[in-house]
């Protein structure tokens, strides 16, 4: 089979392309024959030797986390899905889907319901992560606002959607003003450059000076302290990773003073999930409905051949997409 694989970690440059075997399942996988390949930030941090959760090994790594396609085979120990179903699979080891087959655990599957076809789950991740950051690690807050910062990604342009449907006043942000055009017709409520925009007042501002319920924050590190000054009272910044590391000041501390405003930080994995299959596929239920009735519709910024793989980690690594990159077989 063909295949996008690597031999060292690196940037987008050790994405090589060719001949593979096909994965053999174990006892409790399936093997499936993806039409459709996600590209995204987890596949970043695999090829550049930065993810935690890398079981996998040099060299000939087949890289890829997220694809969508019809069951071939199973092994004997898997239960619900059967070869020639179509499923979305989000593979746990984080390689393996930047192929034409590709194995998972069955837990890690998700069989498409009558009405989703694998081509309507491009970065089925995004829905489900953003689903969950909206509504379960979202919970405990007012529930009016939220403020997302570089949200022109993947998960950032589906966040948007699904708050937007939900009747949640969305205020979001981004480095270009390229990308905050594209926001604003995603029907964000206020959206601005934060390199040219101070974002303590523009949320201010947006939200009659309550601040956001919820701010969204992916990057912690020096400016954490400062998002503080723009949430509300009960409000909860959820940080979904930490591009500029650990921030240098004591959050409990910083939270104890500020106890008049009862304020929270939370951080998320979707990896809260790996235990939880029932709760997995109830998220995955609530995105299928979102995607067939039309309130969410992944914002696609481009497609690639799988033989162009290189290519498409170029444009994630170039921090130009908006929306997701998405590749075929
Ligand atoms: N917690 C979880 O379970 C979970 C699961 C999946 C993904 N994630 C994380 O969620 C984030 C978004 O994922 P995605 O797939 O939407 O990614 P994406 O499509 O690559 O978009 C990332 C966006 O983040 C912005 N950004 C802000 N600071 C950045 C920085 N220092 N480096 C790179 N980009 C930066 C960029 O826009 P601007 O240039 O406009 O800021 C970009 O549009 C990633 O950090 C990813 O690792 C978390």
């Amino acid at each position: 089979m063909k295949a996008a694989y690597i031999n060292e970690f690196g940037g987008p440059e050790v994405v090589m392309f060719g001949d593979m075997p096909v994965p053999e399942p174990k006892d409790d996988e399936i093997l499936v024959r993806n039409t459709i390949i996600g590209v995204g930030k987890p596949d970043y941090l695999v090829r550049s030797g930065n993810d935690p959760y890398l079981e996998d090994a040099l060299p000939g790594l087949i890289i890829g986390n997220e694809s969508g396609g019809v069951v071939e085979a199973v092994g004997p120990d898997v239960k619900e899905i059967k070869p020639g179903d179509k499923v979305a699979v989000l593979n746990a080891t984080g390689c393996g889907s930047h192929a034409e087959y590709s194995c998972a655990k069955e837990n890690y599957a998700i069989k498409l319901p009558n009405g989703v076809e694998p081509e309507m789950v491009p970065g089925i991740l995004n829905l489900q992560v953003a689903y969950a950051l909206l509504f379960d690690a979202g919970k405990g807050t007012d529930g009016e606002s939220i403020y997302i910062s570089g949200a022109a990604g993947g998960i950032g342009t589906t966040i948007i959607q699904m708050a937007k449907a939900s009747g949640i006043k969305v205020v979001a942000s981004a480095s270009t003003d390229e990308k905050c055009e594209a926001l604003a017709k995603l029907g964000a409520d206020c959206v601005f450059n934060y390199k040219s925009k101070d974002a303590k007042e523009e949320v201010l501002k947006a939200t009659n000076g309550k601040g956001a319920d919820i701010i969204y924050d992916q990057t912690a590190g020096k400016k954490l302290i400062e998002r503080f000054d723009y949430l509300a009272d009960f409000g909860q910044i959820i940080l979904y990773n930490w591009l500029d590391g650990s921030p240098e000041f004591d959050q409990l501390d910083t939270i104890i003073k500020r106890a008049p405003h009862a304020q929270a930080v939370r951080a998320f994995s979707f990896h809260v999930f790996d235990d939880k299959p029932a709760r997995r596929l109830s998220n995955a239920d609530k995105c299928f409905d979102m995607i067939r009735d039309g309130r969410v519709k992944p914002l696609i910024c481009r497609d690639f051949p799988l033989e162009k793989a290189r290519e498409a980690h170029e444009l994630l690594d170039s921090g130009k997409a908006i929306g997701k990159i998405i590749m075929h077989p």
